[in-house]
């Protein structure tokens, strides 16, 4: 059996999914890769990143390591796997993994629309894939529909809900009449808003998802100031009970559509009719909206965050590129 190694850089909430993921299916992605390509193979982690090798992370010690030239300087290992989060050392890692000769497969979105698409442009001369499905939007397979399915398509308009805990504090405030403080509090406690919630409630997570998908949809990746931004800490019970009144709801809207030969980019708190696909979309969801030429609109919805909801993706990625090996 033709072993696939790969390499985690990082073991938390996304890494962990990804490692039990690996491991509770193994025989099926084998069994998969078999019909699919007619090898045997299986996807095997051969290293573990971590900050510290002497804490308990679950896994086998003999697989960590805090030198990632141990990763780097493996020619076995033909997939790294970035989910340490953050711009650096994750992006920096991820240019290191490529010039290796390394696949390279990350859920992290800042890292990606902070380079500019640079970590995507150097994978592409080098001839190594460069995959991201996780980084928007979680379990939801929004970009490989972008890629693959609508390529026959001029896509108009993309809008959605992209970064849950937005959503989730916007729907208790919509449904319970709860303060923005109280429902922050209650996303927090349940593990949907981290402790410093700025990245979500400030719109800088939502941007840089949406930075990701202008590119795919359009070709243009906007630079964040590029990027209109409006958080949600300014809407009040008030505001949703006005937009009630109308016949509407406030959702935190991230959209991107074409105008002549640039692209409008925005994140912010909208009033959007309660007959809208997205204004019934509740709780931590998320949701892409795409309108396209032929296809026409299309929506698409689920788990944006959480270990397994997003180790699903990722672990689709590791699959695409282990087909291909
Ligand atoms: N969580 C989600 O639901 C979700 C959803 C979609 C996308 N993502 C993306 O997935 C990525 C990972 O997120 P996460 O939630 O799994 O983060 P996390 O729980 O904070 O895990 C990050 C892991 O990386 C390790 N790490 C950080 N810097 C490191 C370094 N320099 N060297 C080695 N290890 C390092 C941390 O080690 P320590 O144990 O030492 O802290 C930790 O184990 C991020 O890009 C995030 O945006 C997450």
């Amino acid at each position: 059996m033709k072993k696939v190694k790969i390499a985690l850089l990082g073991l938390g909430t996304v890494g962990s999914g990804v490692k039990s993921i690996l491991e509770e299916k193994k025989e099926q992605l084998s069994q998969k890769l078999y019909e699919k390509t007619g090898e045997e193979k299986c996807i095997e982690i051969s290293r573990i990143l971590v900050r510290n090798t002497e804490k308990d992370y679950g896994a086998d010690k003999s697989l960590l390591t805090s030198d990632y030239e141990d990763i780097i300087n493996d020619p076995e290992i033909k997939i790294v796997v970035e989910l340490i989060g953050g711009q650096e050392p994750a992006t920096k890692y991820m240019k290191q993994a490529i010039d290796a000769g390394k696949h390279v497969v990350t859920a992290n979105k800042m890292a990606i629309a902070m380079s500019g698409g640079s970590i995507e442009d150097q994978a592409k001369k080098s001839g190594a894939a460069f995959m991201y499905e996780a980084s928007v939007a979680g379990t939801i397979p929004v970009i490989r529909v972008i890629q693959d399915s609508l390529v026959a398509n001029d896509i108009r308009k993309i809008s959605g809900i992209i970064n849950g805990t937005t959503n989730y504090i916007l729907s208790k405030m919509a449904n319970e009449g709860q303060s923005f403080e109280d429902a922050l509090k209650k996303a927090q406690e349940l593990g949907f808003a981290e402790a410093d919630p700025t990245s979500d409630v400030e719109g800088f997570d939502a941007m840089y998802k949406i930075a990701i998908l202008s590119k795919l949809a359009f070709g243009i990746m906007p630079e964040p100031d590029q990027i209109s931004r409006t958080g949600i800490t300014g809407v009040s019970v008030a505001d949703i009970e006005k937009a009630k009144a109308n016949g509407s709801t406030v959702k935190f809207i991230a959209q991107a559509h074409r105008e002549g030969d640039s692209v409008n980019v925005s994140v912010s708190p909208v009033e959007i009719s309660t007959k809208h696909p997205l204004a019934n979309v509740d709780g931590a969801m998320n949701a892409v909206y795409i309108d396209c030429d032929n296809a026409g609109e299309i929506m698409l919805q689920g788990a944006g965050a959480g270990s397994r909801p997003t180790a699903s993706a990722v672990v689709s990625d590791i699959f695409a590129i282990a087909e291909k090996l």
